[in-house]
């Protein structure tokens, strides 16, 4: 693609992250996929043996400030250089808001919106220097349009949304570009992965009073109807791979690019509904397609 590219690809152990290590790698691009537990980047290692493909398996821990710093700190002492981050690791985090506590709903932003800042503040004093770099962060639709159900999935995802067009206009004089991948639902350890709620306060170590029962579970319910079944028929992490792949070789090889790639047929129609609707048709809209 470009020469003596070096990317850097977070939560590297499953679907997405995973699916886009390879994807860059195959491009001979040298992948750091770094991963939390290192003991999960078996079958990456092994492709990249059968596949004799540029990759190296880090541990990183995105929501801790040290391990970030070490494994960028490695990464440029020994190649000199970083040109791709890829923000990936994160989960979802469930529920009413009202039902969370403020300790799961802070762990949520520490993953998917201050890990992502952690990763971007060790990477850029590199980018700056060499002038070039691209930065793509994996949001959601969920991080454009919110949606019942996950409130603070959707904030944590919004708030990188935010912060991305922001420092786009402080990176351009230095060749650095930031782009945003949003894709529908995709099918890999997500859902598997999704926390609720926990019905066990952590300083008494007793059920919760209100969640037993919700108030709410009538819409979170319905919302669950709706969104499980998705998964089904859901797009596998490659189709989202396959679009970042796309998106670092146009900021790599143009000086314009694309800001925003939505991936997956439902992201596609709720980013238009959004663009093309009022708030109170979109709210009509979302009601009726996912309360039922
Ligand atoms: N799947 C979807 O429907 C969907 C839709 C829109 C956006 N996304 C976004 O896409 C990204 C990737 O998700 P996915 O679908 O590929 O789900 P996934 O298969 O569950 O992968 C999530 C990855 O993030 C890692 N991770 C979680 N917390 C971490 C931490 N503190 N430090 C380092 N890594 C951490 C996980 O590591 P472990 O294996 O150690 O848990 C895993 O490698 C997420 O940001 C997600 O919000 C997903």
């Amino acid at each position: 693609m470009v020469k003596a590219s070096i990317a850097l690809v977070t939560g590297s152990s499953s679907g997405i992250g995973f699916e886009t290590s390879l994807a860059l790698a195959r491009k001979r691009i040298d992948t750091f996929a770094t991963m939390r537990t290192p003991q999960k980047g078996d079958t990456i290692k092994k492709i990249a043996k059968e596949e004799n493909l540029p990759i190296t398996v880090l541990k990183m821990d995105v929501n801790n400030d040290d391990s970030v710093r070490k494994v960028v700190k490695e990464i440029v002492d020994k190649v000199n250089r970083i040109d791709i981050l890829v923000n990936n690791a994160g989960y979802g985090l469930f529920g009413a808001l009202e039902d969370l506590t403020t300790k799961e709903i802070r762990n949520q932003f520490e993953t998917n919106y201050f890990g992502a800042v952690r990763a971007i503040k060790e990477v850029l004093p590199t980018m700056r220097k060499q002038r070039r770099g691209v930065i793509i962060n994996v949001t959601s639709i969920a991080g454009v349009v919110g949606i019942p159900g996950e409130c603070i999935y959707c904030s944590s995802k919004f708030a990188l949304e935010g912060l991305s067009e922001s420092i786009s206009y402080e990176l351009q004089p230095y060749g650095i570009k930031v782009i945003l991948i949003e894709p529908g639902v995709i099918n890999s350890n997500f859902i598997p992965n999704i926390k609720f709620p926990s019905l066990i306060d952590e300083k008494s170590g007793r059920l919760r009073n209100n969640t037993s029962f919700s108030h709410y579970s009538e819409t979170i319910n319905a919302f669950l109807s709706h969104y499980y079944p998705l998964m089904k028929n859901a797009p596998s992490p490659t189709l989202v791979s396959k679009k970042i792949l796309e998106s670092v070789k146009i900021a790599l090889s143009s000086p314009q690019c694309f800001f925003r790639y939505t991936v997956g047929e439902d992201s596609k129609s709720l980013a238009t509904a959004k663009r093309d609707m009022s708030d109170f048709q979109l709210h009509d809209f979302i009601t009726k397609r996912m309360l039922g």
